[in-house]
């Protein structure tokens, strides 16, 4: 039994027009049912409407891939947290290693994100992590020491947020983290939260881990004591897929009947 629940969210990133998600989320519902974890899917802002309808009842949260500091104003193509909540998403991804290189993201603004997230009443995951040269060159320590000082700075209450360890090596890349380094590095990042903030908040922040984890390597992932879950790029945009590590714990998906166009 794990001491915080575990949380597995897919990131959808730029796939799935909305019809799309609407297909993989109902395929996905009935193999989670039962999921003994907390299950949240974040999909690109377009496919908000109709893949929170197609949600209605299930026990799968809506997550988004981003929100905009403002409350509102003249910020052309950005989207408020009072736009996501409307449709009832509860998470946002912040600061995604994809928004750091390609969109400028920055330390600072992942702070005034997550700050005005939190302060609407929506759950960041606020990913951090290391490039390769970064670790490569001992230095993994530092980066992550400035992501959580700096990104992270101003928060009362760390456990309210969920942290998403993401090595940049490791994402899309097939080439995950061993199991004793993401667990050993998201022990680090326990570590510091305790010292920067609190440590009985730094006790009960989750804390995922996301790097090419899927089907075959989840269990052993989830198996180490500090990662308490994972955020998953291409392996959940397959039903099967993402409800096999989402039922890691339950011996995957295997003896469900599966509807015959996911065989
Ligand atoms: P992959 O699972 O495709 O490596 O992506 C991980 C990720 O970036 C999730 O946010």
């Amino acid at each position: 039994m794990k001491q915080r629940t575990p949380i597995i969210a897919g990131n959808w990133k730029m796939n799935n027009t909305a019809k799309e998600g609407v297909a993989l989320v109902n395929a996905v519902k009935p193999l989670v049912a039962d999921a003994k974890c907390k299950v949240v899917v974040c999909v690109p802002a377009i496919d908000i409407p109709a893949v929170a309808e197609a949600l209605k009842g299930s026990n799968i949260a809506l997550g988004a891939q981003n929100v905009h500091f403002a409350e509102k104003g003249a910020y052309t193509g950005e989207i408020s947290a009072a736009m996501l909540k409307e449709y009832g998403v509860k998470y946002v991804i912040i600061g995604h290693s994809e928004r750091r290189q390609y969109f400028g993201e920055t330390d600072e603004t992942v702070n005034k994100r997550t700050l005005a997230a939190l302060g609407a009443g929506l759950v960041p995951i606020v990913c951090i992590g290391e490039t390769l040269e970064e670790r490569e060159g001992g230095k993994t320590e530092n980066v992550l020491d400035r992501q959580i000082e700096t990104g992270l700075k101003g928060i009362d209450d760390i456990s309210k947020i969920v942290i998403a360890y993401e090595p940049v090596w490791a994402i899309g890349t097939g080439k995950t983290a061993t199991c004793e380094q993401a667990n050993e590095t998201i022990g680090y990042i326990r570590k510091k939260c305790a010292e920067v903030f609190c440590p009985k908040c730094a006790e009960k922040v989750r804390i995922q881990y996301g790097g090419s984890m899927n089907a075959g390597n989840c269990k052993q992932l989830m198996a180490m004591p500090e990662i308490d879950g994972g955020l998953i790029g291409g392996a959940s945009l397959k039903a099967v897929d993402f409800a096999t590590i989402v039922c890691y714990d339950q011996g995957g998906i295997q003896g469900m009947k599966l509807p015959k166009e996911l065989l």
